[in-house]
């Protein structure tokens, strides 16, 4: 079967519950599922009850597609994703991408956790993603392309919506909330960086770095779709110190950075 009437058969089936028409649709990153607890719920749908779509395993993630509103929005957010080292097919990662689109999504929102590299990043920094830089995950439109989805040969000048950035930096502003803005470097981890590579990623220009997003976004891109992402900074990785990184820090991080990003999500929003 292909992956087009998948998706199909997963949106026949999501579609009732949809009844509010959302345009906007939100992905939930490591430690940052609390997110939720911002959104009214209409109807949540586990991953395992919708037809091909894959089922989350890491921790930190859920696995379930809640459809609600926030700041009084129509949206879905998908609490959980699929990340490449976790076994998916590159196809696998953006499927959900894929079902958003075809339930009516116009605008994602995505969030993740990262490692700072950028000049005086510090942990629980807030980082608008401004571009991207795709490492070693496969491009997600590798093989035969279906123009159902998009064009063979997808634009890339602007897979972060300007307009939105924009918005998102004079939000900030208002509430007292700094922001940094940068480039995220995609890696397929699921280690973390060597000294030596995080030294790698600064020279070539990045700022954060992180296992997700990428292959998402590409898959959006493809399909026209407007994105806004931010990392949440939950380590750095060019220091001086001796230390290591645990997955236990990062969620921390990740989780008293929350507040900050929930209201800049929220209030960029409601202005939609
Ligand atoms: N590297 C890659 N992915 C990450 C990191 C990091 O330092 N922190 C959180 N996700």
């Amino acid at each position: 079967m292909k992956q087009y009437d998948k998706v199909q058969e997963a949106v026949g089936f999501l579609k009732p519950y949809n009844a509010a028409s959302a345009t906007t649709g939100v992905v939930l990153g490591s430690g940052l599922g609390n997110f939720v607890q911002e959104i009214k719920v209409d109807q949540e749908v586990r991953y395992e009850d919708i037809p091909h779509f894959p089922v989350s395993t890491v921790e930190g993630h859920s696995g379930k597609l809640i459809f609600g509103s926030i700041a009084g929005k129509p949206i879905i957010a998908m609490s959980g994703r699929f990340h490449y080292y976790e076994g998916y097919t590159p196809e696998e990662v953006v499927f959900p991408i894929r079902v958003l689109k075809f339930l009516g999504v116009q605008t994602l929102f995505i969030s993740n956790a990262a490692g700072g590299v950028g000049e005086n990043f510090q942990v629980g920094d807030l980082m608008i993603i401004t571009d991207h830089i795709s490492f070693a995950a496969p491009n997600p439109l590798l093989g035969k392309n279906d123009e159902r989805f998009g064009p063979r040969f997808a634009d890339m000048s602007e897979p972060y919506k300007k307009s939105l950035i924009t918005r998102a930096k004079f939000i900030a502003a208002e509430q007292g909330i700094t922001l940094r803005e940068g480039v995220y470097f995609g890696v397929t981890g699921p280690t973390f960086e060597t000294r030596a590579e995080y030294k790698l990623i600064q020279l070539v220009g990045a700022h954060a770095v992180g296992m997700s997003t990428v292959q998402e976004v590409i898959a959006a891109s493809h399909m026209s779709m407007d994105v806004f992402a931010m990392s949440v900074i939950t380590d750095i990785g060019v220091r001086e110190e001796e230390n290591t990184i645990t997955h236990e820090e990062v969620l921390q991080a990740a989780k008293e950075a929350e507040p900050k990003f929930t209201t800049i999500f929220r209030e960029l929003i409601r202005t939609l």
